[in-house]
């Protein structure tokens, strides 16, 4: 049986784990695979993600160095981490290494699970019919900002745990599954993904920064459909 459970990755052994960060990381990971990335390598620092571009580009491959830190594209970067720089023309046939704040930091404390998927509204439904299609606990891991849960990933991870219940897929009778009660009552509560997104802390900094049209591109459903996976350490589409 299949049993969402949320947030804590410290049950994931033999699970699958989703990653999430809806603000930005896991959108832009989703959009820079459907735009033909070659693979996004995920990073833990702005040191790491610059020597393993640079051991890349010795070995002749053309990689990309994206990323942020306080949101803001780190200096000598290709990319920031916004969803609309990693299109065809600028990701096509490369791969991509990415370093972010929370994101990429979260993808790394889920080293445990079976297997580990990224997931953002981008890629909302492909997600959904992986997950349905799979065994095992599934653990919807929000990458939050410092470790804190934040509404958007929240509300991502209910949109998710009602469509597996409504999939007959996945059940939240189980008593690790109150986390995933909450989202799920959270996620029927507030059907405007744009208007919980803007109303985020994520989503205000964006603002801040003014970079409001990316929340319109994380808020869109299945705009980038692939599922990403992380295999060895390059994250690459199921096929
Ligand atoms: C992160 O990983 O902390 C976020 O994706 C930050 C951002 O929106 O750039």
């Amino acid at each position: 049986h299949f049993v969402p459970a949320l947030f804590t990755p410290d049950m994931l052994a033999g699970g699958t784990a989703v990653v999430i960060d809806v603000l930005r990381a896991s959108t832009t990971v989703c959009h820079a695979l459907h735009a033909g990335a070659d693979r996004v390598v995920p990073c833990g620092s702005v040191e790491d993600a610059r020597e393993t571009a640079a051991a890349l580009r010795a070995k002749g491959e053309a990689a990309l160095l994206g990323g942020e830190r306080m949101c803001v594209k780190v200096d000598g970067f290709d990319l920031g981490n916004s969803p609309v720089e990693y299109t065809a023309e600028t990701v096509g046939g490369k791969p991509v290494v990415l370093t972010t704040t929370n994101g990429t930091a979260a993808l790394f404390r889920c080293l445990e699970a079976r297997e580990v998927l990224v997931g953002s509204f981008a890629n909302l439904s492909a997600l959904c019919e992986r997950l349905a299609g799979g065994d095992g606990r599934v653990n919807l891991v929000c990458a939050g900002t410092d470790r804190n849960l934040t509404a958007e990933d929240a509300l991502f991870a209910g949109r998710v745990a009602n469509r597996l219940v409504e999939a007959g897929s996945g059940t939240l009778d189980h008593h690790d599954a109150d986390p995933a009660r909450l989202a799920a009552t959270f996620a029927t509560a507030n059907p405007e993904t744009a208007a919980v997104l803007h109303d985020s802390r994520g989503g205000r900094n964006l603002a801040r920064l003014g970079r409001e049209s990316d929340i319109e591109v994380c808020a869109a459903a299945d705009s980038a459909p692939v599922v990403p996976r992380l295999t060895g350490d390059a994250l690459r589409p199921v096929s």
